[in-house]
Order: structure tokens, then sequence, then C-alpha cells
């Protein structure tokens, strides 16, 4: 979703604003913009709709000198993506400029308030009103000014705040949405995202919600809203950006998903001790606690929710005990049953995401206790959650996500496995089975992604197709609820998916000659009913791609293609069966011509609700 970058420093801001766009650009966006103090002291304003290739043409034509900015890449939210609405905006005489994320509730309010003071508004936005309130309370300290606009604005918000008035400073605010403050010598950086600033320090400041920063060129001040100072510990990143960049691949979807074997490994070998038992330092879980509660809430969006409701099958079945699940965006509105005896679990990826981190703090509220599973160390989900069980994935930039979901799935059976020891509920044999089978996942998706050619050759078959269905049952139904969102993220492609057995009482009307109809069959246990559901939508004329174990040949009489993975036990396959779809949806959408790390329409990290 939206970015953030500020610059302090000696450098032209504008090369550091742009560079550190670039590194947020994963997230989406549909416009961009700088503001620079100028070397004479006035606000050099430019901003355009697009890729931030058409911001950067803008500012090489007629260039921008002047080493304080701040920059802008925009998700519209109020307002279509135009120049006019784009990031920043300034009040009329223009000499403060500010850039925003997040939503600020109550702006139709304010912007009465200040058309009645004679204040004229350009853009259809939001954040609009923040200038003109700066302005409206300045009175020659930028500060003071900022501290009363923020007192009065409601909603979310990360920004960062220039003025010609007070030439020698930027301001960044936290509320609800992130926010970091990069440390360097003689100049000093804001951002919404680590990797934009990355290539200048690895330095950090992590701004908690309520607390805002003044940062002047070898110095950064933080303090609460209301101006008493926070001590801080500066963050040390040790990851590298090479880590975040393309590393030879076309796309970052694909290297992520070809990075799946040692996310798998770096997410599970920790965890394993050398006398094969689960190990989880970060979680503080105790039998006692664990056997006095009546329940747990899986909650979370997109893909995370899809592995959280692969984490329900497996924590009831080996450790008994009931879990919900619920897409965060509604969990919140749906009266859930929370109480001090419920273990909230919350997944995420990005740690960032507005309607999980709602949930989490609801669940806190009403006394649960909250465990997050969780990829990015200190963003807010990993740093307000009681507990955290991190999937060591690295970074993931493309829009799509693949390896956090593998990753996230790894998390779940390491759970379970955990919570059914403590409840005495799954038998030794069991667990040390699926405790051995998981540490060979990771070769097996090796094994899997030696030879990607059969889905490359699918894929072409798939590119003119506008309506693609999968089914499953249990966790293969989970798993088709992935694929198919895999596969419209990246390549618009039309795709429902389906329990199995749930077809005939009325989406199978829509199977056509040549419908393809991706059919998941690696449960043992579904495995017949499944073939059985296959010859329903074949005899319909549904081209069937299989998904199945190898060993499974007669599969084979039941579709039109095979895609065979690994033997594996039933609950570890997840990890598994799903690198064929993610590969699928990569290829038709490169085939298609479709932004595979930026598909239209989505961001990466959905920060407003
Ligand atoms: C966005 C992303 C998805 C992701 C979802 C939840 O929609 O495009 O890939 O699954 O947010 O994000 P989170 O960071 O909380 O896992």
């Amino acid at each position: 979703m939206c970015g953030i970058v500020g610059y302090i420093g000696n450098k032209q801001s504008i090369d550091v604003l742009v560079n550190g766009l670039e590194k947020l650009e994963y997230r989406g966006y549909d416009s961009a913009g700088i503001a620079v103090l100028d070397d004479n002291q006035n606000l050099d304003i430019r901003k355009s709709k697009g890729r931030l290739a058409v911001l950067e043409e803008n500012t090489k034509k007629i260039k921008v000198n002047g080493n304080i900015g701040i920059g802008h890449t925009r998700w519209a939210t109020h307002g279509e993506p135009s120049d006019r609405n784009s990031h920043p905006h300034f009040n009329s005489s223009k000499n403060i400029a500010v850039v925003h994320n997040g939503i600020i509730e109550n702006f139709n309010d304010l912007k009465d308030e200040l058309i009645e003071k004679g204040y004229n508004f350009l853009s259809e936005t939001d954040t609009e009103v923040i200038p003109c309130l700066i302005d409206n309370y300045y009175k020659g300290d930028l500060l003071d000014a900022v501290k009363k606009t923020i007192a009065r604005l409601e909603g979310a918000f990360a920004l960062a705040i220039v003025s010609k008035d007070d030439p020698d400073k930027l301001i960044a605010v936290r509320k609800d949405s992130p926010l970091i403050i990069g440390v360097g010598e003689g100049e000093n950086f804001i951002a919404s995202d680590i990797p934009a600033v990355i290539n200048y320090t690895r330095n950090i400041y992590l701004l908690e919600n309520g607390e805002m920063a003044v940062l002047k060129k070898d110095h950064v001040s933080i303090m609460d809203f209301e101006g008493n100072k926070v001590e801080k510990e500066v963050y040390n990143i040790t990851w590298d950006i090479d880590q975040a960049e393309k590393g030879g691949y076309d796309h970052f979807m694909i290297k992520e998903i070809f990075e799946q074997p040692k996310a798998l490994r770096d997410t599970i070998s920790p965890r394993i001790t050398k006398d094969n038992d689960i190990r989880l330092d970060d979680i503080d879980l105790t039998e006692e606690y664990i056997k006095g509660i009546n329940k747990i809430y899986i909650v979370a969006c997109g893909t995370a929710y899809h592995a959280g409701i692969v984490g329900k099958s497996l924590i009831e079945k080996y450790a008994k005990i009931p879990v919900l699940t619920d897409v965060a965006s509604e969990f919140r509105y749906n009266n859930p049953f929370i109480d001090d005896k419920t273990l909230m679990i919350v997944v995420s990826q990005s740690g960032e995401t507005a309607d999980t981190l709602a949930a989490l703090r609801l669940a806190k509220e009403k006394g649960a206790r909250t465990l997050a599973v969780c990829n990015v160390v200190g963003s807010s989900i990993a740093r307000e959650a009681d507990d955290i069980l991190y999937t060591w994935a690295g970074p993931e930039i493309a829009v799509a996500s693949t390896k956090a979901y593998t990753t996230q799935v790894a998390a779940f059976i390491i759970m379970a496995l955990y919570l059914g020891k403590l409840t005495d509920n799954i038998s030794d044999e069991k667990y040390n089975n699926i405790l051995k089978e998981l540490s060979t996942l990771p070769e097996k998706v090796e094994y899997i992604l030696k030879d990607t050619s059969k889905l490359e050759e699918i894929a072409s078959k798939m590119t003119e197709k506008e309506d693609v269905f999968f089914i499953g049952r249990g966790i293969d139904y989970n798993m088709a609820l992935e694929g198919s969102l895999k596969l419209k993220e990246v390549t618009y492609i039309h795709s429902e998916a389906m329990a199995a057995g749930e077809l005939k009482h009325g989406t199978l009307a829509l199977i056509e000659e040549g419908t393809p109809t991706i059919s998941l069959a690696t449960q043992d246990h579904l495995y017949d009913k499944m073939i059985s559901n296959m010859r329903e939508v074949k005899a319909r004329g549904g081209y069937i791609i299989a998904v199945s174990k190898e060993g499974n040949t007669s599969v084979e009489k039941s579709a039109d293609e095979v895609i065979y993975v690994p033997d594996a036990a039933d609950d570890v396959i997840a990890p598994l069966a799903i690198i064929p779809l993610q590969l699928l949806s990569y290829h038709v959408a490169v085939k298609r011509g479709c932004d595979v790390d930026k598909p239209r329409n989505l961001a990466k990290s959905v920060t407003v609700e």
C-alpha cells in the first residue's frame, strides 16, 4: 500500500527519495510524488499518476536540487488516482508539505471547518486537511503546530512533514500505520518500511503508535504526542538488501517460489531438537494454560488466512481443542466469542495488516492471550502479540504471497504437534512420524522445483481461459482456496475454489467443454471420494488437471493432466502440493503479459481497513 520516504542530510534528496520509493514499489501504488526544499528554500513539489518512472522523467527534465525532502507512493482510497490526488499535499501558500499513509476518518468535518476559515482545497483526498490544519495552527513553531494538528485527527496516520518556515527539520508521526526512522551519519531518514533505507543505513528506530520524531541532519529526537521525550534502542537490521532484490530471476514471485526450500528449512530446523523434539523458545504456553483454554481463534487475511485454516484442521486433530477461524475484516464485527480462556492466533506475513492488527487488539482487550505467526521481525503485530512464532521466510516482495504461505503452514504443523503433546492427545508414534516428515519437506520442495516444464506446458493451455475452478476435500480444499486466490491475483482469470462435494449443489452448472478444473487429490482418506468428484466434472466436459502424490497412478484414469508431488503424510502435504499451483499461476501470468509482482489494484501490505 502507500509508501513514505523522507530524507535530511547532505545528499541530493531526490536521489534518496526515488531510490527509497523504488524499494517500496512492491507494496502496490498508482501514483507517486516528492517535495524537496530547494536551494532557494522553496518547496519544489512534483507528483504524477502512474509508475515511479513517470515521476523520475519529470524530475530529470527540470532538476530538483535540495538536501531535505519527502516522497510518497499512493494507493488510492479517497479520490481517484491522479496527479492532483497524489501526495505530497500542501497548503495554499505552499510552505508546508505532507505525505500520509492511512485514513483520516473525520476529514469531512475538518475540511468544512477549514473552508469556513478560507482554506482552498485542490484534491479529493482526506490528507489535504493535514497541511491546512498545520498552517492554521502555525505560530512560528512547526512541532507545536503538528502536535495541535494530530490532536484533531481521527483514524490512522503515518506522516512525514516538511516546511520551508522550519527548514532544518523533518517531522515524522505514527498512529496505526507503520513508520521507521533510519539513523545515518550526518543524515537521517523516514520510511514506511525498512527496505527503503537499507541502502543507506542499518540502524533503525521503530516508532510505536502515538510517537513522533523530529529529524535534523545529525540528530533524531523521539517523543509522544504530548511532547514527552521517549528513549528508544536503535534496532540493527541483519538481513541483506540482496535478499530483497531479484538476484537473476525475472520476477520476485518466481524468486520467492524458489526460495521455499530455504525458507522452510529456516522455519523448521531451529524448532526441532537433536533428540527429535520440538523447542519453541519464543513461545511460553504451559501445559496448565493450554489445558485451561476452551477454544482457539485463528484470524488473518488473504493467504495468511488460508494457512490458518490448515492450522485449524491440524490443531483440532492433534490437540483436540476447538478452533474457530475468521477473516480479520469480518471477525471484528461478528461478535466473536472471546474471553480469558481463548487463545487468539493471528497470522500475518507483514505484521502490519490493519484488520489483523485490529483483531489482535480486540482479542487482547477482551482478555484473550494472543499469539502471532508472523514473518516481519519488529512489525506491529510481532510486537503487540503476547507470544510470537516467527516464520523465517526472509523478505517477501511480490504481492502474491508464496513462501510466506508455506512457512506459515509449517509453523502450524509445528504448533499443532506442540499443542498435541502438551494436551497428551497425540500418540508418540504419530508425533515422531510427523516430525520426521516435517524435516524432509525442504528437500521434497527442492525436488518439485527441479523440473517445472510440465507446469509451463499446462500454463500455455490455460492462457486464453476465462474461468478456472479448483476443487478438493479437507486440507485439499484449503489448498484449493489458496491456489484459486493465487491464480486470480496474478493472471486476472476468474477463478473459484469449491469443496469438491459441494460442486453439484450449484457450481457444476458452470462447467463447460474444456473448463480447466484443478483437482487436488492428495488426502489418502478422501482419495476415492475425490476421484468420484473429478469424474462428475469430466462427464460435463471439464478439463481435469489433477494434483496428487507419487504412487497414486490410478488418478490418471480420471484426469487429463496429472501433476505429481513427492509422497508425504496427508497432514504435511500442503507445503508441497501448493507449489505446482503457485508455479501454474506464475507461468499463466507471464504468458498473459501481466504485471506479475505488482498485480493491478492490489497491494502487498494492506494498512487500511
Ligand atoms: C495482501 C497481500 C496478500 C496477503 C494479505 C495479508 O492482500 O497481497 O498476499 O496474504 O494482504 O497480508 P499479511 O501481511 O497480513 O499476511
